[in-house]
């Protein structure tokens, strides 16, 4: 096991490009098509909820016809095996680290499966399109769910578990993430300055590849199954 004793991975959405879900930042990619004002800002959804809720039942309808790659499989099984600490965070909404088996995972970005009620801040699970007149559980009221994502703006989730993991790692492992939305894309600085070691996989080099002790280069399927199966 080369010998770590405690190793934190987060993820972005390459790590699910090969389950056949767009990334981003690609020229092909969810942020070509939608403007991040519209449909991921808080004013985004005050100005045009319908629009917003429509961009998100969306994404969650296609995650019933999408399944875990071989690099997601990777993760999980090595956290099966790992017998240190083990930590996942993700930035990514979609629910295929859960399938293939992950437990210790942190999704900061939110959950596309997961709905929020906009006055109580309840959280329940969505399977289905949220619509206007969706009611939660709390209130009753229709109107007030909203997708349980973070959007530009907003604190993503966790960030105490997550710094304290990051403060104890030996090992950071980003995968798939384009190392351009902060906080995620400080991890590194952090997990580095604690005195662990870094490493990037990622299908091509990213802004901040200079801050890592060493990248690998290709698809997250062969990559990560490589690196983890060998850890
Ligand atoms: P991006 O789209 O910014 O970056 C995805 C990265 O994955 C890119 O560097 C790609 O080169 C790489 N990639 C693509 N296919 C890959 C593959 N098969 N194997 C390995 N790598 C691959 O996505 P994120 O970095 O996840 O936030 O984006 C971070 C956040 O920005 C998202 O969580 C989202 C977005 O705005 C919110 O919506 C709050």
């Amino acid at each position: 096991m080369a010998g770590y004793r405690s190793v934190v991975v987060l993820t972005g959405a390459g790590i699910s490009a090969e389950s056949g879900l767009r990334t981003f930042r690609a020229s092909d990619g969810l942020w070509e098509d939608h403007r991040i004002e519209d449909v991921a800002t808080p004013e985004g959804f005050a100005r045009n909820p319908a629009l917003v809720q429509d961009f998100y039942n969306q994404r969650r309808r296609q995650l019933a016809s999408v399944e875990p790659n071989a690099a997601h499989r990777a993760l999980a099984d090595f956290e099966r095996r790992f017998d240190g600490q083990f930590l996942l965070v993700t930035q990514n909404v979609d629910d295929l680290h859960e399938r293939a088996g992950s437990e210790n995972l942190l999704h900061m970005h939110g959950e596309l499966r997961q709905a929020r009620c906009v006055v109580t801040g309840e959280i329940a699970p969505q399977k289905g399109d949220i619509l206007p007149e969706s009611r939660c559980r709390c209130c009753g009221v229709a109107g007030n769910l909203r997708p349980h994502i973070v959007w530009f703006n907003e604190m993503p989730l966790y960030m105490d578990t997550i710094y304290d993991a990051l403060a104890d790692c030996d090992l950071f492992v980003a995968i798939g993430t384009s190392g351009n939305v902060y906080p995620a894309a400080g991890f590194v600085l952090e997990a580095k300055q604690n005195g662990a070691k870094t490493i990037l996989l990622n299908l091509d080099e990213v802004d901040n590849a200079s801050l890592f002790d060493q990248q690998i280069i290709g698809p997250a399927s062969l990559k990560v199954s490589e690196f983890f199966g060998h850890l």
